[in-house]
C-alpha cells in the first residue's frame, strides 16, 4: 500500500516538466466566466477538462452542457476501489476571475510565463493549477499501480466565480451520482512555502448591484444643478449609509445571527503565525483598519462585513466635463460568517438601502445577484486528520488550522444537500494575487501539492470511518 503511494509520488516527481507543461497550455485558455465573450472559452477549458480526466485513466468523462444556458460542468469517476473503500468527491472550477486591468500585468494574462519558479498567469491559482493537481494525483496512481486505494468522483464546473447556478441546480438532481463519504477541495491557501495550512471555514456572501436613476439624460450641472439630484452624489450618501467608518456594518439586523467564537477557537486563530507588519508587507496599505474589538485575523475570516467593488457613473474621460449624470451604479457585496444567511441579508440590504434613497432618486436591484451559505467544517474529522498528515508528511511541518475570508459556494451545498463534509486542501499564497494582475502560482506548491494529494489519498484508504 504505502508502495503504492511511494511509486505514485515517484512517478509525479518524475514528470513534472510534462505537467507544468500541460498546465500552461490550460491557463491560456481565457475561461473569464462573468465576461459573455468568453462563453466559447469556457466550452473549450471544459473539454480540455475533460480530455485530462480521460488521459489520467479516469472513467465516464462527460462534459455535461449547463440547462440554464451558462457554463457546462465536467464529471468524471475511477470506482474500482471496492465497495469497502472510502468514495471522495473532488470539486475544482476552470472558469477564472477578469483579467482587467491588462496593463497592470507584466506578463499578458493568457500567457503563461515562469519567472523565479512563479507561474504566472490568470486561474494559475485560482484555480485551474490547484484543481489541475488531482488530475495529476489520479494519473500518477493509475500510470503506476493501475489504481487508486479509493473511489474517486470528480465534478468541475465552469462559473464558480459567477455565481454558479448550474452546478446549484445539478447537485440536488444528481445526489445517487455524487454520492461519496467526503470532499475534497483545492482552492484555497497556506500561509507560507514551509507554513501549510488547513482551511476549516470560509464565509459567505451577497453580491448586490444597485442602479440608480436621476433625470432620463445627463444634464448641464450650471443649469440644472442644486434643483435637480445627483445619482452619484447620493449613491455617496447612500454607500455612507451602510459602514461607519471603524468598519461597523450599519444595516439593521446585519449581526443578529452572527455565532460567537468559542473560546477554542478564538485561541486556536489568534496563535497564527500571521503579524500586523506582515499583513500590511504583503498589501501595501498604510495602516490596519477595522472592528477594534476584534483581532485582525478574526476580522479576517470569522467576522462579516461589506465592500464596494465598483462605482459606474459620470463623466470618467480626459479634462473635466460639468455634467449632471443621469444614472449611478455599484456593485456591493457582504461577506458572512455562521449563522447569517444570504437571502436574510439581501432583504436586509435591500431595505436599508431603500430608507438611505431620497424621493429625488429612484432606485433598482438587479436580479443577476449571487449569494453563498457561509460554512465551518468540524476540525475534529478523521478526513482532517488524514490531511493534516498529508501536509505533515510533505511539508515536514504540522499545518495550523484557520478560516478563510474568501467563498467557495458548493461547499455549503455539499453539506446541505449531499451531507458531505469538505476537507480545503489549498496551495495558494498570500502573495498568489488571486482575483488580481499578476496573478501567480508557486511551482514547489503545485508539485508538492500534488504529493499531498496522493499522501492523503493513502491516508484515506487506512482511515475506518470517515
Ligand atoms: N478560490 C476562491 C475563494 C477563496 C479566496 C478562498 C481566497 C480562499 C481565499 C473562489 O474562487 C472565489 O473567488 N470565490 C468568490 C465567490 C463569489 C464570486 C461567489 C469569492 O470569494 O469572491
Ligand atoms: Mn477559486
Ligand atoms: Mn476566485
Amino acid at each position: 500500500m504505502s508502495n503504492q503511494r511511494d511509486t505514485a509520488l515517484k512517478y509525479a516527481e518524475g514528470h513534472k516538466k510534462r505537467f507544468l507543461d500541460e498546465l500552461i497550455s490550460y491557463l491560456r485558455i481565457p475561461s473569464v466566466s462573468t465576461q459573455p465573450k468568453h462563453k466559447e472559452d469556457l466550452l473549450k477549458a471544459a473539454e480540455w477538462t475533460a480530455e485530462a480526466m480521460r488521459s489520467a485513466g479516469l472513467e465516464h468523462v462527460e462534459v455535461i452542457p449547463s440547462p440554464v444556458g451558462r457554463h457546462p460542468l465536467v464529471y468524471a469517476d475511477w470506482l474500482h476501489a471496492g465497495p469497502d473503500a472510502p468514495t471522495v468527491l473532488i470539486y475544482g472550477h476552470f472558469d477564472v476571475q477578469p483579467p482587467e486591468p491588462l496593463e497592470l500585468w507584466d506578463s499578458p494574462p493568457f500567457e503563461p510565463t515562469v519567472r523565479d519558479d512563479y507561474l504566472y498567469a490568470r486561474g494559475s491559482t485560482d484555480d485551474k493549477g490547484q484543481a489541475f493537481i488531482h488530475i495529476k494525483m489520479v494519473e500518477s496512481y493509475l500510470k503506476t499501480s493501475g489504481s487508486i486505494p479509493v473511489n474517486v468522483k470528480f465534478i468541475y464546473e465552469g462559473e464558480e466565480e459567477n455565481g454558479g447556478v448550474t452546478l446549484s441546480a445539478f447537485i440536488p438532481e444528481n445526489k445517487e451520482k455524487l454520492a461519496a463519504d467526503i470532499a475534497l477541495i483545492s482552492d484555497t491557501g497556506i500561509l507560507s512555502p514551509t507554513q501549510p495550512s488547513l482551511v476549516y471555514g470560509l464565509r459567505g456572501i451577497h453580491y448586490d448591484f444597485i442602479d440608480l436613476l436621476g433625470p432620463n439624460h445627463d444634464l448641464h450641472s450650471g443649469s440644472f444643478g442644486g434643483a435637480i439630484n445627483n445619482p452619484l452624489n447620493a449613491l455617496g450618501h447612500i454607500i455612507a449609509g451602510l459602514k461607519d467608518v471603524n468598519g461597523r456594518v450599519l444595516i439593521p439586523g446585519f449581526y443578529d445571527d452572527v455565532r460567537e467564537l468559542t473560546a477554542e477557537e478564538r485561541t486556536l486563530l489568534n496563535k497564527l503565525p500571521i503579524d500586523e507588519p506582515t499583513l500590511l508587507n504583503m498589501t501595501g496599505a498604510p495602516a490596519i483598519w477595522g472592528e477594534s474589538e476584534f483581532t485582525f485575523i478574526e476580522r479576517l475570516g470569522s467576522r462579516p462585513t461589506l465592500d464596494v467593488h465598483g462605482i459606474i457613473g459620470g463623466y470618467t474621460g480626459e479634462g473635466g466635463k460639468t455634467v449632471l449624470p443621469s444614472t449611478a451604479h455599484a456593485k456591493i457585496s457582504m461577506r458572512l460568517v455562521p449563522d447569517q444567511d444570504p437571502e436574510k441579508i439581501k432583504q436586509a440590504f435591500r431595505a436599508h438601502v431603500r430608507t438611505l434613497v431620497p424621493e429625488s432618486i429612484s432606485v433598482k436591484f438587479r436580479d443577476d445577484t449571487h449569494g453563498s451559505h457561509p460554512i465551518v467544517i468540524d476540525y475534529n474529522l478523521p478526513a482532517i486528520k488524514a490531511a493534516r498528515e498529508a501536509y505533515a508528511a510533505v511539508f515536514e511541518n504540522e499545518p495550523v488550522l484557520m478560516r478563510e475570508g474568501g467563498s467557495i459556494p458548493v461547499v455549503n451545498e455539499f453539506k446541505s444537500v449531499l451531507d458531505l463534509d469538505t476537507v480545503l486542501m489549498g496551495f495558494g499564497l498570500p502573495n498568489s494575487r488571486v482575483h488580481s494582475p499578476n496573478e501567480n502560482f508557486y511551482l514547489p506548491l503545485f508539485e508538492r501539492g500534488i504529493a499531498t494529494a496522493i499522501h492523503f489519498i493513502a491516508n484515506l484508504a487506512r482511515t475506518p470511518k470517515l
